[in-house]
């Protein structure tokens, strides 16, 4: 589900707009730096590699891979909410800014290119991608994987694209919504048995202080990274990363029913059904000014989101649905929840960077663990 990343793109430009600073560019795309990368340790076959994430204000959480023989390097986002994996051509015409100011994958410069040719096309809410698929090898965190049918995009959305600092997507899906007669990324790394157990673990980070980022744990989770045990709940639907929210409480008010919910990094917010936000913003009584809900970050005495999940808690406090932004020179906080016009939730970062997740293809569940605040002091 990348299209809602951009919503939030879209609502801070709002934010801003009114402000008339519309043309700052929040995410100004930062040059490529090498020497933050990371690519995993001890990835001997089969057991458990990680990939770092590098992330910018929060808002955007991506990873380093390489495609092809010699390799040739891209940032891309890792997306729990989609299933296929693109990047940007370099047969892209130079009238396609959003292509032309990210990497380029050149298929003549791989020996391990094979040509498929069949067209794409990817919508996301605020834009589309299109191109044609390719085959090559994907390596990523000491590892290789061959033989993965991917898009070569040769239109990216302006509005969407251009200042991402990423430059595709690769999806972590289950199969439902690839491709058809391709085998999506997880699939095949499941399917090579380059990883035993087919699952992994997403670690995000919030706080300034923390490893920038997070990281991403193929083949298992890492004990280190949450509090208590994981509480499993089962996949609400086969092939998406789904689950069932039993109810919504803020202090003793219900303020959401029965919803299925999707876990996507790809997204930054946390977005909600329409009424379940009205609720939420009736009963948070926080002051609504040009569309937005804006306040001092002074205010930390309003109440916790209290999400039921399979019989537990998953509280959002002030500090993690609070985002700060600085607006006329000024640190002010906006709500990090939208509503949006569907009847499901879909958990964001701002929901990821607070439970640690494991998701597990093989027993469709999902693992939610409060994650382990990092900041140690010395
Ligand atoms: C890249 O990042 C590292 C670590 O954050 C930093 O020390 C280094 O100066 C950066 N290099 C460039 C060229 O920005
Ligand atoms: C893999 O990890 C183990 C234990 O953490 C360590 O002893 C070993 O040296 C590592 N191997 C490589 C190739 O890094
Ligand atoms: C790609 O990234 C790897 C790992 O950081 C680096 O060793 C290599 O030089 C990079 N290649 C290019 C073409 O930038
Ligand atoms: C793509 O790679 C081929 C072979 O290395 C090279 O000749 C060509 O110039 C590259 N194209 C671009 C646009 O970089
Ligand atoms: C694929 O897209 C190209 C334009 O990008 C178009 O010229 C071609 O006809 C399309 N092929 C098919 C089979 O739709």
């Amino acid at each position: 589900m990348l299209r809602v990343l951009f919503s939030l793109l879209l609502v801070t430009s709002l934010v801003f707009s009114t402000r008339k600073v519309l043309k700052v560019p929040l995410y100004v795309r930062k040059k490529f730096n090498g020497s933050e990368l990371f690519f995993g340790r001890n990835s001997s076959k089969g057991s458990p590699f990680n990939l770092a994430l590098q992330t910018r204000d929060n808002v955007e959480y991506y990873g380093t891979i390489s495609m092809g023989t010699p390799r040739q390097n891209f940032s891309v986002l890792f997306d729990t909410g989609s299933s296929n994996t693109w990047l940007p051509s370099v047969n892209c015409p130079y009238s396609n800014l959003a292509c032309q100011s990210h990497r380029r994958y050149n298929s003549s410069g791989s020996s391990s290119y094979v040509p498929d040719g069949r067209n794409f096309t990817l919508r996301y809410g605020s834009g589309k991608v299109l191109g044609y698929l390719s085959q090559d090898t994907l390596h990523f965190a000491g590892v290789d994987l061959p033989d993965l049918i991917f898009g070569e995009s040769l239109f990216l959305q302006q509005f969407a694209f251009n200042s991402v600092i990423f430059d595709g997507l690769v999806g972590l899906g289950l199969g439902s919504l690839a491709w058809p007669k391709t085998t999506p990324f997880l699939e095949l790394l499941c399917g090579k048995r380059l990883i035993e157990e087919c699952i992994f673990s997403v670690y995000l980070s919030r706080h300034p202080k923390d490893i920038p980022g997070g990281e991403i744990l193929f083949g298992g989770y890492d004990k280190t990274k949450f509090e208590g045990k994981l509480h499993y709940v089962p996949i609400s639907q086969m092939n998406t990363w789904k689950i069932e929210i039993t109810k919504t409480s803020v202090g003793t008010k219900q303020i959401g029913a029965q919803s299925s919910a999707i876990l996507d990094t790809g997204t930054s917010l946390v977005l909600m059904p329409q009424e379940t936000y009205d609720n939420l913003v009736k009963t948070l009584s926080v002051e609504l000014k040009s569309g937005y809900y804006v306040m001092p970050c002074t205010i930390r005495t309003l109440p916790d989101i209290n999400i039921l999940i399979g019989g537990k808690v998953f509280p959002l406090t002030p500090s993690d649905y609070l985002i700060e932004l600085t607006l006329d020179l000024k640190k002010v906080c906006v709500l990090g929840i939208a509503p949006i016009r569907r009847r499901f939730w879909v958990l964001g970062d701002i929901f990821l960077g607070r439970y640690y997740t494991v998701y597990d293809a093989t027993a469709k569940r999902i693992g939610l663990a409060t994650r382990q605040s990092e900041v140690v002091s010395k």
